[in-house]
């Protein structure tokens, strides 16, 4: 079996359009929503990890930085066939050993209700109203690093 790694790539990057594939296949397809819509505004601005094996990306999590110390955690996937396998948390923890080299300090995010616990057991909290966002709802979490 290859081996799983971990690298952080820029939409130049040969394993971006497999993130691209990924994000549609995991976040956006299920929700009906259009190929065209899985692009953010911020996609160059942004950090991406992928975690990849032959060639094939298997996990993604973007980081968006929004001032010097902080910014936003967003498109948090794993291949559905890999869930539940400690990916999802690898993924998060080594994005945060990378910002914490970067100085940053402080992380927010948008979780799906759903992945509220998900993101718990990585130290967010919840604040604020729930609200809706891609037609579900969600909660907005943070934690400082
Ligand atoms: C959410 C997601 C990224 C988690 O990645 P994963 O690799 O499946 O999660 P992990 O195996 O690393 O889970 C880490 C811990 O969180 C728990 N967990 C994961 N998903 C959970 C969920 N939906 N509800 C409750 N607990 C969850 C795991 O049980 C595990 O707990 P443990 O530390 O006690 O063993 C992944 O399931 C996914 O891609 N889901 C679909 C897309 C999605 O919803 N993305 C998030 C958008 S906000």
């Amino acid at each position: 079996m290859t081996d799983l790694r971990f690298d952080f790539i820029d939409p130049r990057h040969p394993l971006y359009e497999g993130e691209l594939e990924l994000r549609f296949r995991v976040l956006r397809e299920p929700l009906g929503h259009a190929r065209e819509d899985v692009k953010f505004p911020f996609e160059n601005e942004s950090l991406h990890l992928v975690a990849h094996a032959g060639g094939v990306v298997q996990g993604c999590v973007l980081f968006n930085p929004e001032d010097a110390h902080s910014g936003r955690l967003f498109q948090m996937a794993v291949l559905p066939s890999l869930q539940g396998k400690g990916l999802g948390a690898k993924l998060v923890r080594a994005l945060e050993d990378e910002l914490r080299k970067r100085g940053f300090r402080h992380v927010h995010l948008h979780a799906r209700a759903p992945v509220v616990p998900f993101y718990e057991r990585l130290g967010y909290a919840v604040y604020d109203e729930p609200f809706v966002e891609v037609g579900i709802p969600h909660r907005h979490m943070q934690r400082d690093l």
